[in-house]
C-alpha cells in the first residue's frame, strides 16, 4: 500500500476527497490527516474532518494544524461551503478525538518513523506543509511526493489570476515549490475538466444508504453555491467540479491524466498575488520544478467517485 498523510480543509469538495481515499484503503495506506485554514478557520476544518472520517468509519489520528497563513490574514470561501464548511448538511458529533500532536510534529514523526517514503496529499492552502519544510527540513529525503490540488496556468477562481488555495497563502506554495520535492498539481486547468453534471450526481441516490444521502445534499450546495457565483463560462456554473477528488485519483490512477513538468513560480504581490506562473516557453530558464495536470478522462472520473460513495455505504 501507498503511505500518505492527507492535509485537508473540509470543505464539501474535501469530503468527497476524502470518501474517495477511504474507499480505497486497500491500496492507500492512510497514516494521518491533518487540517489547514482555508475553506473556513482552522476549528471548523479539524472538526468537520473528525465529525466525517468518524461518520464513515474511518480510524485515523486528525491532527489540528495552523491557525492563519505564513503571512497573509486568512481568507475563507463560506460563500461557497457555507459557514459549517459543509452548507446545510450535518453530521453527529464525532468520535475520533482531536490528536494531542500538533500537525507538524505529527507529520515530522510520521514521516521520519516510516520505513518508506511518504506521500503527502494535499487539498488547501499549503501553510501546514511549509511550515514543516522551514521547521524540519530533514523531512525532505522521505517524502516521496505532493499531490496537491491548487494553483491554475490560466485564470483563476478567487481573482483573475489566483486559485483558492493558492491565494489563500501564496507564500507557502513558493516555499513548498522550491523545496526540490517531486510535485504534482492538480490546479483548475485539469480540477475544471473533472466535472460532474447534476444529471450524474443525481446517481449517487440510487446508492439509497444514509452516507449517499448526505453526499448529495453536499454536492447539491456546492452547486447552487457555484450557481450563485457571477461568472458564466462555458458550463462553468451548471456543473460541480471536484477539484481535491483530483488529487487523490491521481495517486490511484496517474493514467487517467496528462500533465507536463513545468517550473512554476507564485507571484507574492499586487494584482497576480497567489498565481501559479507557469513557464511554458521555459523562457526563465530554469529546471522543471511542478508536474503541471491539464487534462483528466472525465467519465472514469466520475465513476470512480460513484464506486467509492457505493464502497463507504458499504463498509
Ligand atoms: C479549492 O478551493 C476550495 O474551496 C476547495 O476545497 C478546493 O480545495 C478549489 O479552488
Ligand atoms: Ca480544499
Amino acid at each position: 500500500r501507498l503511505p500518505i498523510i492527507i492535509d485537508t480543509d473540509p470543505g464539501i469538495d474535501d469530503a468527497m476527497m476524502l470518501t474517495l481515499a477511504f474507499a480505497n484503503d486497500d491500496v492507500l495506506d492512510i497514516r494521518l490527516v491533518t487540517t489547514c485554514a482555508g475553506n473556513i478557520p482552522q476549528a471548523k476544518t479539524n472538526y468537520n474532518a473528525r465529525a466525517f472520517l468518524s461518520y464513515i468509519g474511518a480510524d485515523v489520528e486528525v491532527a489540528r494544524g495552523l491557525e492563519q497563513p505564513i503571512f497573509r490574514e486568512l481568507e475563507v470561501a463560506e460563500d461557497i461551503h457555507g459557514e459549517s464548511g459543509f452548507g446545510n448538511v450535518s453530521f453527529p458529533d464525532p468520535t475520533l478525538p482531536i490528536s494531542e500532536r500538533p500537525a507538524i510534529s505529527a507529520m515530522l514523526d510520521t514521516i521520519m518513523n516510516s520505513k518508506e517514503k511518504i506521500t503527502i496529499v494535499a487539498t488547501g492552502p499549503l501553510t501546514n506543509i511549509a511550515a514543516l519544510l522551514l521547521a524540519h527540513p530533514e523531512v525532505k529525503s522521505n517524502i516521496q511526493q505532493i499531490s496537491w490540488m491548487g494553483g491554475a496556468a490560466v485564470g483563476g477562481n478567487m481573482s483573475p489570476f489566483a486559485e483558492f488555495n493558492a491565494y489563500v497563502d501564496p507564500h507557502a506554495v513558493e516555499i513548498v515549490f522550491r523545496s526540490g520535492i517531486p510535485i504534482v498539481m492538480s490546479g483548475l486547468d485539469v480540477t475544471h475538466k473533472a466535472y460532474v453534471t447534476p444529471a450524474e450526481a443525481k446517481r449517487i441516490l440510487e446508492i439509497r444508504t444514509a452516507f449517499a444521502e448526505k453526499s448529495y445534499q453536499l454536492v447539491t450546495f456546492y452547486l447552487d453555491a457555484i450557481k450563485k457565483t457571477p461568472f458564466d463560462e462555458e458550463n462553468y456554473d451548471q456543473v460541480l467540479h471536484f477539484h481535491d477528488v483530483c488529487a487523490v485519483k491521481y495517486l490511484l490512477k496517474p493514467e487517467l491524466f496528462r500533465g507536463k513538468d513545468y517550473y512554476v513560480k507564485v507571484s507574492l504581490e499586487g494584482i497576480t498575488s497567489g498565481a501559479t506562473v507557469v513557464d511554458y516557453r521555459n523562457r526563465m530558464e530554469k529546471e522543471p520544478n511542478v508536474h503541471v495536470l491539464h487534462s483528466v478522462q472525465r467519465e472514469a472520473f466520475v465513476e470512480a467517485f460513484m464506486k467509492a460513495v457505493k464502497h463507504i455505504s458499504d463498509k
